[in-house]
């Protein structure tokens, strides 16, 4: 099967395109070689490698940036997936694309539900909204994947933030106020191919709107603190930092951050048998592979 990649150069991207199962033929563009925002440039792709499936991992996802970059941010996430999910309606095939907790206004108790009503607070949420939205009534054969906090080996993320900080500084603050799912990129591109081959071996997939995040919800304080705890016990860092617990509002950022960004991932394991991963377990992992990166 043909599966064009778009976004290949990032985080989820990249892990997308060191996993490929057999079976697959996978075309990964990089912003250079295809910006989503380009409707003619997608048609001409799609003519040159005649895709039976699509994966967008491309999007703008400078979250405090879009609020004055409002015109680029929709360009990308919103016009973008309404083009990519035209064109492969044209096709007839299907687009997995990745979403966001953004879309929830981070006021809720309980995890998230795909079903759970949106309501972005910043211009990133809202653009990622108008995406699903877009790709929904363009195209039949639509997943979207809505996940939270990811991390991995490969780009920018708050793990190698803690790192490159925690080797300079005896003491850091974090929030601890804000709860979500620290999902591993790799995880994510594991189950975006977990899809495409249930859609490959049946031809079929259950359409719609899924959660899939890592287990079980921290604080970002927690994510730091355990970080912190095993990039010492692997010899990343010297010594782990002394990490004080601070409120948002001592924190201020451009756009507003969701204080509870839980995810419900119940629908995906019910619909397609795939399951959430401890995310304490996939930082073991990444900070194994950044130690080996560290050392070739
Ligand atoms: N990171 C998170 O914590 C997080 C949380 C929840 C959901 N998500 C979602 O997960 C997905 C993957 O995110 P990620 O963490 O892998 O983000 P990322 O590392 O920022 O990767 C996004 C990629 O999209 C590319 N891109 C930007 N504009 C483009 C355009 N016009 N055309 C083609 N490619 C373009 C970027 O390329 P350039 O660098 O060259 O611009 C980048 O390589 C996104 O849909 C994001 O909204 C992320």
């Amino acid at each position: 099967m043909r599966v064009l990649v778009t976004g290949a150069q990032g985080q989820v991207g990249h892990e997308l395109l060191q996993r490929v199962p057999d079976g697959f033929v996978v075309f990964g563009y990089g912003s250079r070689e295809l910006d989503i925002s380009n409707a003619e440039q997608i048609r001409t792709v799609f003519d040159a490698i005649k895709p039976e499936l699509v994966i967008n991992a491309a999007a703008y996802t400078a979250v405090d940036k879009a609020e004055t970059d409002v015109e680029l941010a929709y360009a990308v996430n919103s016009d973008g997936v309404g083009y990519l999910a035209s064109a492969s309606e044209n096709l007839g095939i299907p687009l997995l694309h990745i979403s966001t907790d953004y879309v929830f206004s981070g006021n809720g108790e309980k995890a998230y539900t795909p079903d759970d009503a949106t309501n972005p607070t910043g211009v990133y949420g809202l653009s990622k909204l108008a995406g699903e939205k877009q790709l929904l009534e363009r195209c039949t054969r639509h997943l979207v994947l809505r996940t939270s906090w990811v991390f991995g080996a490969h780009g920018n993320n708050f793990v190698k933030t803690m790192l490159r900080l925690g080797g300079d500084r005896d003491t850091l603050s974090v929030v601890s106020d804000q709860r979500g799912g620290p999902t591993s990129a790799g995880s994510i591109a594991d189950t975006l191919w977990a899809l495409a081959s249930i859609f490959q071996r049946d031809g079929r997939l259950a359409w719609g709107v899924y959660h899939y995040s890592g287990f079980p919800d921290c604080s970002w304080h927690e994510f730091a603190k355990e970080i912190f705890t095993q990039a010492a016990g692997l010899g990343l860092l010297e010594k782990p930092p002394y990490v004080s617990a601070i409120m948002t509002a001592q924190y201020p950022t451009p756009a507003k951050r969701p204080a509870w960004s839980v995810l419900d991932c119940q629908k995906l394991e019910d619909a397609h048998g795939l399951l959430s991963k401890n995310w304490v377990q996939e930082l073991q992992m990444v900070l194994l592979q950044l130690k080996t990166s560290r050392s070739a």
